[in-house]
Parts: structure tokens; C-alpha cells; sequence
């Protein structure tokens, strides 16, 4: 059901516009008009609140605040309200069950429990949005009906499913080789090394500096034979300086946002003083997006976008006033008081909210204040991109991915969730996160593994890698000035382990890419809460395992030195500790609670009752893997089936449903299994090797062949 409150902004997010209902009669919430609106809902002790993507605390959101406002908070401790995205959708899960989503692009306040334990307190800073309601009888109904209110998930190109390299920044050419040939050196699988700002002239979009990447062009070529892609970065201000074309092109056209005397907004990021483009102008965004052809042209096949909140680290009129308060400090004898003032004065350059109210973007003629669209700028950012690819090349799918964003964006492009540390709350932040982001159609996506901020050992490497092999994005990502995190930056024996993860990652691609394409296709979750299929009091409050596409349950481990964890089965289920992928042995565990232990070199994964995972072998990259030959482990009672998903990784067709379905049947008569197996399409496959256990751990062994 759909509400309309005032006149809102269209934000594109939701796709199926629908029927407006009438708003006086808003079920479960009171409305209360203050200088916006004021939502509020009254919980009952067994309320689950799950949701709100990007965000602090609990996959259940109850007992915090959460501001959606995109934030560059670097520093993202417990206690801070905002983050990267905006995801103003959540459901509540108790006798009732409902979804939620205010579609607003300003400032949004959930209190969940939070002032009042029973209350959840929605308030809304204007007096114009759309508040839809989803009626369902469980949590995956009502998720499903979000996904097919806001369309179907963006969709990457499957060589993005391996594992990628990152560092801010590998500084010249010399240095990214070094990093490919050590991969290759040392032989772990890698798809794609990255390249951070440092590979710009100056911090210049679209530019490539000719001192440390001379030739680009032929280098891209040359680190692509090796089998690896490079992805280049992106940010959202431009560069003010006389000659360079993005800059000059954008203030001729008059395609940057303005202040509120109509001239070209001014605020600092890396380069210095920039300009951003007003995306939210459908004609600065095809001229910003179809910038990226230059890199294209070069054989760049995805980027990331960056500082897209937009993050500003001071502007004139701030650094002014900061200044004069220096000057003036000078002479004075500072008390407690005095000193902090100043020193606010400089700390609150940085993301400064008045800065945000300071400019102005061009909507259907008007000028319309930025801070009543903030939430829209990173969204429509990758909007940019996204629609110039389809116009550079109508049916290529290219990486996209950003920091900031919004709900609609997940149509455009996947999201990092941004500027983590190496420590283990962000690993168990990362694990709670990742079910929300689904929630909200952001189905790729993954944090900097390891840690962005802060040096990181090698047993959080270890544990937050066996974390992330089931993320969709696989990126090891650090800041300057940290501990190197590359795998071959360790001893001996953390590079064994690690290797091993990321081989096990490439095994798993049939299992990881055929159930993110079920989800995506059927607008559906690639991450859950146990909640999704397990409905007992119990399992919904399980916090820290996750299940992964139909098949499986992980249990990551997330506490230092830890030599296994506490798990909840919600019932029976067949443990397979993953050394690595060829070396497998087998434990059945029984419903209830239990204790695992699992060294450091070991993956736990919780296979399902009647459910099968498939496996391939590992290989260099994605495009290396063959697939004729795989293998199935299979936990069977009664009967499992399959439906395995393939396609050709790198178009559209998908979408005209070109694609390739092998439907896997394993029924047990009396002590033994009859496999069928229909094959529509894929005429690569040719054999499968399965592994069945049944409940009680005997294993059968077979091999099919497949036509
Ligand atoms: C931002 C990004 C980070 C990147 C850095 C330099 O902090 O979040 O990923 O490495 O900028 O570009």
C-alpha cells in the first residue's frame, strides 16, 4: 500500500508506482505532524525489527537510533548513526508482520527501542515523501514483495564473483605488476587488482598520470593477458583547474551544482578544490557517465565510485570562519572551553552539514537545495555510469560499484560498505550487515576484507577471509599507511591458509553464482537471517550465522584467538570443515545447540537437510574455471533437488532468459539414491560426482553422467 504525503520528490527508487491509498487511514502507525512527520509504532516485546541495510548494530534493528543521511564516516565506532547508504526499509516480524519503506531522500530518524523500549519512532524531516506498507505472512514474503516493488538487482559480470585485490593506492605500473606476478608466483586465483586515486593526474577523473602508468592503454592490455583486470576508481568532485576538460566542459554546460548565487559550488576533496556534477540533471549525468568511455576504450571493463555522499573535507566559507577563530585564539589564554570550540571548528570541517544546505542542484528547471536530496547524489552517481554503459555498450555487464547510495541504486550497481578497520567488531558488523543490504536489493556487495583502516593480523586475514568467500563481492581492500594485507604479505602459513580460502571460493562459483542469479532473478536474498526459512523463537534471534543462496548455513568465526564458537542448528545438519575444497570429511550435527570448533584453518559450512551444494575445481580466474566436471555434496532424508544456474557471465541475455538450468534430483529409495538429472542448455557439463550422506552419515557414492 502506498501513501502519499505531500508533494515528494520523485527519487525513481520504487518501480511499480501502484495505487494510492488513502491516508487518513494509515494502519499501524500514528502520525503526528511536527515540523515533518513523526511516525510511531508500538512493539511488542517479541517485535523483530529487521532491515534498514547499511547500518550499526543487530540484524534485529531494536535498541538503536539510525540516521539515513550519507555519511564519509571513516571512524564508523557503535555509537555513530550513519553511514555510506540510505535504506529506509525494514520489517516488522512479531504477531504482526509488516514491511516499511519511507521513500525520502533527506534526513530519516528510526528510534527502535531506543528513547522509549516499546516505541519505534519514525521521524521524517519533511513534509513530502511516499510510505509504503508490504502486508505478508512471513519475512520472505514481504522482503520478496520490497524487491519486486523496486526491480530487479543489478547484475554483474560473472569474473566480478572472483577474488579481488585492492590497496589505496598500488602507486605506479611497476608496483601493480608486482602484485599480479606475485599472485601468479605464488598461485592463488585473483580476477582483478585495483587502482586507487594515485593512478589519476592530480586526483583528476578520468584521467590516467603518464609518469607512473605510461602507455595505459597497452598496460591494461598487457595485465589482462596475465589474466587479471584492473579497476580503477572514481570520485565524485571535479577538479577545478583551467585546461582540464572535465572541468571545463562541465562549467560551459553549466552541469555542476550551485551555490545560492548560481555559480559553481566550491568545496575540497582530494584534489583540492572541485566541483560536483549535479547528477540529479539528466543531462550532466549522461555527460558525466559517458566520461567513462575514455577508460573503456582502454579495455577497463568496471570502476568503482567513490566520496559520493558527496564527502567534502572543508569548503571557503567554513575554512574561513575556522581561521579567524585561530587568529583571534592566538593571543587569548584558552580555557577548556574556548579550546574546544576551536578545535571544532576544525574537526567539523569535514563533512560539515551546513556545507550540505550550502548548495543547489537543477530539477525541471528549479533549484532545489541539496540537503533535501542528499540521500540521491552517490544513487544517481552510479546512475550515471550504469547508463552510459548501456549506452556504450547496450549489452556488456561491466563491475559498478559505490560507497554511497540509495534504494533504487542497487539497480544501477553494488556497493562496499566503505572505510571499516581491521578489528574483529567490523568482521561481526560485516556479518550482520550483509543480510539487511540484501534486504534492500543491494545483492552485490562486500566489505574491504581484512580491515580498511588499522593493521590487521594474521588470524583476522584468516577468519574475516573465510567470512567473505561467500560475499558476492571478494575484495581485500587497506588503506595507506597500514600493515600490506595481500595474501603473500604474510608468513608461510597464513598465505597456506589464505590461498586455500580463496581456491575454496573458486571451487564454490557454481554454488556462489548459480544461487546470487536465483536471487536476483527471482527477487530474492542471496544473504538471510536464519529467520528467512526457520520461523522458531530460537532461530530468529540468532545474530551471527547466516544462510547462503538455498543450500547452506555459515557460522563464521569472529573472536580473536577463538578455536571454534558456539552454533545454533535450527535441525539437522551435515558439517563439512573446509580445509580446502579436495579434502573433505564429514560431520552430522543434530538440532539444538552446540559446539564447534574449527582451527584456524578451518572453513565451517553447514550444508542443509535435502538440500545439495555443487562444486567445481579452482583455477586462476573465473574465466579459467571449466565446469564440465563437477561434484555434489548432498545431506539427503527424502529428497533433494537442484536447480543448478549458469550463463555465458558477461552479457544481458540472461534477461531474455538465455540462460543454462540443470535440474539435480537425488530421491532415497530403501538404503540407496536415484539421481535424475535434466539438462536444459548446458552443454558443457558432462559429468557429476556426488557425495550423499544420509542422516545418519553413511556416505554413497556416484558419478552421472550428463547429457
Ligand atoms: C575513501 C574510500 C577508500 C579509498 C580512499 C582513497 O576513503 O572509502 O576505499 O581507498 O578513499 O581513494
Amino acid at each position: 500500500m502506498k501513501y502519499r504525503i505531500g508533494n515528494p520528490f520523485e527519487t525513481d527508487a520504487v518501480l511499480q508506482k501502484g495505487r494510492e491509498c488513502d491516508k487518513e487511514n494509515i494502519e499501524y502507525f500514528q502520525i503526528e505532524e511536527t515540523e515533518g512527520f513523526r511516525l510511531s509504532y508500538r512493539m511488542t516485546p517479541q517485535d523483530i525489527i529487521w532491515g534498514l541495510g547499511e547500518n550499526q548494530k543487530g540484524m534485529n534493528k531494536r535498541g538503536g537510533v539510525y540516521v539515513s543521511y550519507c555519511t564519509d564516516d571513516p571512524n564508523h565506532t557503535p555509537d555513530k548513526k550513519s553511514l555510506y547508504g540510505a535504506h529506509n526499509f525494514f520489517v516488522v516480524d512479531g504477531e504482526e508482520k509488516f514491511g516499511v519503506f519511507i521513500d525520502y531522500p533527506s534526513k530519516v530518524t528510526f528510534d527502535i527501542g531506543f528513547t522509549h523500549s516499546e516505541f519505534l519512532d519514525i521521524t521524517v524531516e519533511g513534509k513530502d515523501f511516499d510510505l509504503y506498507i508490504l502486508k505478508g505472512t512471513s519475512l520472505r514474503e514481504i522482503v520478496q514483495q520490497f524487491l519486486s516493488l523496486i526491480g530487479e538487482s543489478y547484475c554483474p559480470p560473472k569474473w566480478a564473483f572472483g577474488y579481488q585485490q585492492s590497496r589505496w593506492s598500488y602507486m605506479n605500473a611497476e608496483e601493480v605488476e608486482k602484485i599480479v606476478d606475485s599472485f601468479l608466483y605464488y598461485d592463488i586465483p585473483c580476477d582483478a587488482v585495483y587502482l586507487d586515486i594515485d593512478y589519476m593526474e592530480k586526483f583528476k577523473d578520468f584521467t590516467v598520470d603518464d609518469a607512473s602508468f605510461p602507455n595505459f592503454e597497452g598496460f591494461v592490455k598487457k595485465i589482462k593477458d596475465k589474466g587479471f583486470r584492473l579497476v580503477p576508481i572514481i570520485d565524485a568532485g571535479v577538479k577545478i583547474e583551467k585546461g582540464y576538460d572535465v572541468y571545463e566542459e562541465g562549467i560551459e554546460k553549466n552541469y555542476f551544482c550551485v551555490d545560492e548565487k548560481g555559480e559553481a559550488f566550491v568545496a575540497a576533496v582530494w584534489p583540492g578544490r572541485v566541483h560536483f556534477p549535479d547528477f540529479l540533471n539528466p543531462e550532466a549525468r549522461r555527460w558525466f557517465g559517458l566520461k567513462y568511455k575514455g577508460l573503456i576504450d582502454w579495455g577497463i571493463e568496471g570502476f568503482w565510485n567513490d566520496m559520493n555522499e558527496p564527502a567534502i573535507f572543508y569548503t571557503n566559507k567554513e575554512l574561513h570562519k575556522a581561521v579567524e577563530k585561530a587568529k583571534e585564539a592566538q593571543n587569548q589564554n584558552l580555557d577548556i572551553y574556548s579550546y574546544f570550540e576551536l578545535r571544532d571548528a576544525f574537526v567539523g570541517l569535514l563533512n560539515n552539514l551546513k556545507d550540505y544546505q550550502d548548495f543547489y542542484h537543477k530539477s525541471e528547471g528549479k533549484l532545489v537545495n541539496h540537503d533535501k536530496l542528499h540521500n540521491l547524489y552517490g544513487y544517481n552517481m552510479t546512475r550515471a555510469a550504469a547508463e552510459a554503459f548501456e549506452e556504450i555498450q547496450p549489452d556488456k555487464r561491466f563491475l559498478m560499484f559505490s560507497r554511497a547510495s540509495y534504494i533504487g541504486a542497487h539497480r544501477y550497481g553494488g556497493i562496499w560498505t566503505g572505510d571499516n578497520h581491521s578489528w574483529w567488531e567490523h568482521l561481526l558488523l560485516n556479518v550482520k550487515m550483509m543480510s539487511s543490504l540484501n534486504m534492500c536489493g543491494f545483492l552485490y556487495s562486500g566489505a574491504d576484507t581484512g580491515g580498511f583502516g588499522g593493521d590487521v593480523n594474521p588470524q583476522l586475514m584468516i577468519r574475516w577471509m573465510q567470512f567473505s568467500l561467500f560475499t558476492p563481492l571478494f575484495r581485500n581492500h587497506s588503506a595507506m599507511g597500514t600493515r600490506r594485507q595481500e595474501p603473500f604479505a604474510f608468513d608461510e602459513g597464513t598465505l597456506h591458509i589464505l590461498r586455500n580460502i580463496i581456491r575454496l571460493r573458486y571451487a564454490l562459483i557454481p554454488y556462489i553464482y548459480s544461487e546470487f542469479m536465483r536471487a536476483l532473478l527471482n527477487r530474492d536474498v542471496y544473504m538471510a537471517p536464519l529467520a528467512f526459512h526457520y520461523d522458531d523463537e530460537r532461530s530468529r534471534r540468532v545474530e551471527d550465522q547466516l544462510l547462503v543462496g538455498d543450500a547452506l548455513m555459515i557460522t563464521p568465526i569472529y573472536e580473536e584467538n577463538a578455536g571454534g564458537r558456539y552454533v545454533w542448528i535450527p535441525e539437522e545438519m551435515l558439517l563439512w570443515k573446509a580445509v580446502d575444497y579436495k579434502n573433505r570429511s564429514y560431520q552430522i550435527y543434530k538440532k539444538g545447540n552446540a559446539y564447534l570448533e574449527a582451527d584456524m584453518q578451518e572453513t565451517p559450512i553447514f550444508i542443509r537437510k535435502n538440500h545439495i551444494v555443487l562444486l567445481g575445481k579452482h583455477g586462476s580466474s573465473v574465466e579459467e574455471l571449466c565446469h564440465d566436471e563437477l561434484e555434489a555434496i548432498a545431506f539427503v532424508d527424502s529428497k533433494a533437488t537442484y536447480v543448478y544456474y549458469d550463463d555465458d557471465g558477461t552479457t544481458k541475455e540472461y534477461k531474455n532468459r538465455q540462460y543454462k538450468e540443470v535440474l539435480i534430483e537425488i530421491e532415497k529409495i530403501k538404503n540407496d539414491f536415484q539421481i535424475t538429472i535434466i539438462n536444459k542448455g548446458n552443454d558443457k557439463l558432462k559429468k557429476i560426482s556426488f557425495e550423499i550422506l544420509d542422516i545418519q552419515g553413511n556416505m554413497t557414492k556416484k558419478i552421472v553422467e550428463v547429457s
